[in-house]
């Protein structure tokens, strides 16, 4: 049976598409998700097709009072999506046809679904800025609650997962309160660039009816229209930027998962997850698996590979619109709510967990992580230049290295068999909590320089 052409372009068509036609065409089984988004751009088409005397106000009055009939319809779960008219545009606008009548055929004057999606989805965009950014905050949030308690706590920090130098707990959770502020940033900044209303470019090219874009702009939150028609429509930059912050964004929430995974291990014993973020084996009853960071760190390759996908879809493309653009949606809307939940998942898991700081502080010495602050001590109090400092301080580690011990527990001799010049106060910068005291330097380690970044923090996200 040969299907009916589609009502809403179908003038010059005998005949309806064919089944597999509808099923690469039809775009309602994911941009349903745009209904709010459309009814209110819709909605705000409609009343400046009014007040610019396009249409009458009855008519706008009778479009808007029905497509908030058609949202609460949508919201409430009882709308019948049609494949065959395609979209969330032609779906929502078949239904207010049958809610307002003949009214309904006005809406689409001086519009085309081209500037329709590009609106629609530039407001999704936006609104997942904003989702970004307040999961994030409480992300900070639970990391400073951590920071703060845990100013002092000793721990080893790290370079090529080696010890390195001590460093405090508090200094470790503030290096990722940067980093997230950054990824607040620069959502920020795209969502002020992607702020400006494609509606009112229509197809392409405009339209010969005097619309009136900065009204509905402005309607809509937006900060003004775009101001060329053709790249209205046709670009989806708006939509890279967002998946460009968020792969930044995923990449730190991966980097903090390792290293949650790595410290909540029996052999690290840094952290202990809560029950409500652990998981058990169903075969080693002795298992706590530390599933939500695994997960997080693995949500980086379907927000990567959504980056990737759109932009290698929006390559090579001519101006102005093509159907390709159509798959610009379900890779943002995995990419987006992948990211909320990895981000929620990451507030929930730093907020109840226990740093074990007796374990923190007994890494912390070794791998004779205070031989710099040994190293420091030869020039500072003895004056040798740095890099025989070091000489000295590799010897050091020799002997006790050898010796089966740690360099505080060298004697006074035996480091003067070295360099004769040492004396009993080195071992007062040898223990690990000296060493972390001792860090005073702008965005060092110290407990003091913690607390106030805590602090310029904490004020800083009011
Ligand atoms: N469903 C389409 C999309 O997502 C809407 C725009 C369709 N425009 C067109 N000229 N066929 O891109």
């Amino acid at each position: 049976m040969t299907k009916t052409a589609n009502t809403m372009w179908g003038g010059r068509f005998a005949a309806g598409p064919d089944a597999i036609m509808e099923a690469i065409n039809a775009s309602i089984g994911f941009d349903k998700r745009l209904a709010s988004q459309d009814i209110a751009g819709s909605r705000a088409h409609a009343a400046m097709l009014a007040a610019t005397g396009i249409i009458s106000d009855s008519d706008a009055d009778a479009i808007r009072e029905g497509l908030l009939t058609v949202l609460s319809e949508i919201e409430g779960g009882d709308f019948a999506f049609s494949t065959a008219l395609e979209d969330i545009h032609m779906n929502v606008e078949a239904r207010l046809k049958e809610v307002v009548g003949e009214a309904a055929g006005r809406l689409h004057t001086a519009r085309s679904r081209n500037d329709q999606v590009a609106v629609d989805f530039r407001l999704w965009v936006r609104d997942q800025c904003d989702g970004a950014d307040q999961a994030l905050l409480a992300l900070q949030h639970a990391l400073l609650g951590q920071a703060e308690a845990g100013a002092d706590w000793v721990m080893p920090g790290f370079t090529h997962l080696q010890v390195a130098q001590p460093v405090t707990w508090g200094h470790h959770m503030m290096a990722y309160v940067e980093m997230f502020a950054r990824d607040r940033s620069r959502f920020a900044d795209a969502r002020k660039r992607m702020n400006l209303s494609p509606l009112g470019a229509a197809a392409l090219a405009g339209t010969s009816f005097p619309i009136d874009r900065h009204m509905t702009a402005e309607a809509l939150g937006f900060d003004g229209p775009m101001g060329n028609s053709l790249d209205a429509v046709s670009d989806r930059d708006f939509a890279l930027e967002f998946l460009g912050a968020a792969t930044i964004c995923a990449v730190h929430l991966s980097r903090m998962a390792e290293e949650l995974v790595i410290w909540s291990s029996a052999q690290f014993r840094f952290v202990k997850m809560s029950d409500r973020w652990s998981t058990g084996s169903s075969i080693m009853p002795q298992k706590r698996n530390p599933d939500a960071a695994e997960l997080i760190r693995a949500k980086i390759g379907r927000i990567f590979g959504a980056n990737v996908a759109l932009t290698m879809v929006m390559k090579g493309l001519p101006l102005a619109y093509s159907k390709d653009m159509q798959e610009d949606k379900e890779q943002v809307f995995d990419a987006a709510d992948n990211l909320l939940l990895a981000l929620t998942a990451m507030a929930g898991m730093v907020g109840d967990m226990t740093a074990n700081q007796d374990s923190l502080k007994a890494a912390a010495a070794t791998g004779f992580s205070t031989a710099t602050d040994l190293a420091d001590w030869l020039v500072r109090e003895l004056g040798l230049p740095f890099r025989e400092a070091h000489h000295v301080t590799g010897s050091l580690v020799a002997m006790a290295e050898g010796l089966g011990c740690d360099l505080p527990d060298l004697t006074l001799a035996q480091m003067q068999s070295v360099h004769e010049g040492i004396k009993q106060d080195v071992f007062d910068v040898l223990g690990v909590e000296n060493s972390v005291a001792s860090r005073t330097s702008f965005g060092g380690t110290s407990p003091a320089r913690v607390r106030e970044a805590v602090a310029h923090w904490r004020k800083a996200l009011e």
